[in-house]
């Protein structure tokens, strides 16, 4: 791979309290990872390619911890239904249409196809049940450039004969599709159980000893929504809690990396347990707020050292764009402060961008920041669309147009120092 420079407006974030910006500055890639930012080019990069982005603002990728492909198709249909309601009647008929790998294939092409124009550069995704299917998606996602982890969901209770596996065949489906799997050189598995819900104990148990013997990540839903916790109680009487009842099955960061979705209502001793084991919240603003889910406790999140990102949820969320999930994160928690706990402040918008960079970022290793030896993702944006007669600095421009911009802002998108646009 070429060493190159992007030159540009560029901006992002170290700490959460506030972002580095740098006008007409360049940012350098050796060997796929960022080699520093410089308002003069050093003499010993003096010769590199560099990629002119004059007045477009340039940040590192955005990171979408937690998006389910197959609900791509219906976003924005059935809102006014929780959770639980909206898993039977649209999203397992809908996901179980995946059995057929050409529609498959014919749906995962729209969401591939944009997920790659968006401002996403890393992604944690669920498929479906099927393996074809998700060995699909994964291909896709490979072709177009962008740094994945897909998860074949694992479902062997409570959804219809025509969307569930035994145990027996998700554990099996599972290896087969692991086994498969690893060709990829930048879309990699992780394992999934879909929630408490959808998967015995002893399908649990397997899926934990998978991914300790494989040191594979691990993703799944957690204390969304209020009629999901008191079904988690029914369903696992054993367990001291809902996190529990995936960490008596090694499902909870305790041997390798683990993302759990939303995180909302969350006990005391088991926000504990999430910090213990580095387990990363995926909060999810617009899909907390389409299905009535509630809102996260992101500053006490934040205040106690969990690692946190943003996420899209789609189809919970209707929106991939990233942007949009980082202004939702700073509404819904001022809300949270003026309606829930006044001495647990909004988050500010330096802290959300932090989030949807660096904070999600951190899933996937030295990723979402232009410190030195980071992955090179960056993008491109020409905020001279969102048209104002105000002469603003590089942080307002910053902040205008993570609130007015969307993917057609995007000019240009790097992962990892490859180029795919
Ligand atoms: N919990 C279990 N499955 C799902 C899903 O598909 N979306 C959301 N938001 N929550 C879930
Ligand atoms: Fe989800």
């Amino acid at each position: 791979m070429k060493d190159f420079a992007v030159y540009g407006d560029i901006c992002y974030a170290k700490k959460p309290d506030k972002p580095e910006c740098m006008e007409d500055s360049y940012v350098v890639c050796v060997d796929g990872k960022c080699a520093g930012v410089f308002d003069v080019l050093p003499e010993k990069f003096k010769g590199i390619e560099v990629i002119n982005f004059d007045n477009k603002i340039i940040t590192p990728g955005f990171v979408d911890l937690h998006v389910h492909a197959p609900q791509y198709s219906y976003r924005g249909l059935g809102m006014d239904l929780e959770l639980l309601d909206w898993l039977d009647t649209i999203t397992f008929p809908e996901e179980a249409k995946y059995a057929d790998k050409d529609y498959a294939a014919r749906a995962y092409e729209v969401f591939v196809g944009d997920l790659k124009k968006s401002a996403t550069t890393r992604a944690s995704i669920f498929a479906t049940i099927h393996k074809d299917a998700t060995i699909e998606l994964m291909r896709q996602l490979e072709a177009a450039g962008l740094s994945c982890y897909v998860g074949k969901v694992n479902m062997d209770r409570n959804s219809p004969d025509s969307y569930r596996e035994t145990a027996e065949e998700s554990v099996r489906t599972t290896i087969e599709w692991l086994d498969e799997s690893s060709d990829f050189a930048h879309v990699k598995p992780i394992i999934t159980p879909r929630f408490v819900p959808s998967c015995t104990d002893g399908l649990m148990r397997e899926l934990g000893k998978i991914a300790d013997e494989r040191s594979l990540p691990v993703q799944s839903h957690l204390s969304e929504n209020l009629s999901e916790i008191e079904w988690v109680k029914e369903l696992a009487p054993d367990s001291r809690g809902y996190a529990d009842a995936y960490d008596r099955f090694g499902l909870f960061g305790n041997a390798g990396s683990c993302v759990m979705a939303h995180c909302i209502y969350m006990r005391d001793d088991e926000i504990e347990l999430m910090k213990e084991r580095g387990v990363f919240v995926a909060h999810s603003p617009q899909s907390n707020m389409n299905i009535r889910s509630g809102i996260a406790p992101m500053r006490r999140f934040l205040d106690e050292g969990i690692k946190c990102g943003l996420a899209s949820d789609v189809a919970g969320g209707s929106s991939i764009n990233m942007f949009k999930a980082l202004t939702d994160a700073i509404q819904v928690s001022k809300l949270y402060w003026r309606l829930i706990d006044e001495s647990r402040k909004a988050l500010t918008f330096p802290e959300a961008f932090y989030l949807a960079t660096k904070g999600g970022g951190e899933f996937f290793g030295k990723v979402g920041s232009f410190e030195e030896g980071y992955e090179f993702d960056a993008i491109a944006i020409d905020d001279s669309m969102a048209r104002t007669n105000l002469q603003l600095n590089i942080s307002q421009r910053l902040e205008r147009t993570m609130y007015l911009g969307h993917a057609g802002f995007i000019k240009a998108k790097f992962v990892a120092g490859r180029r795919l646009f």
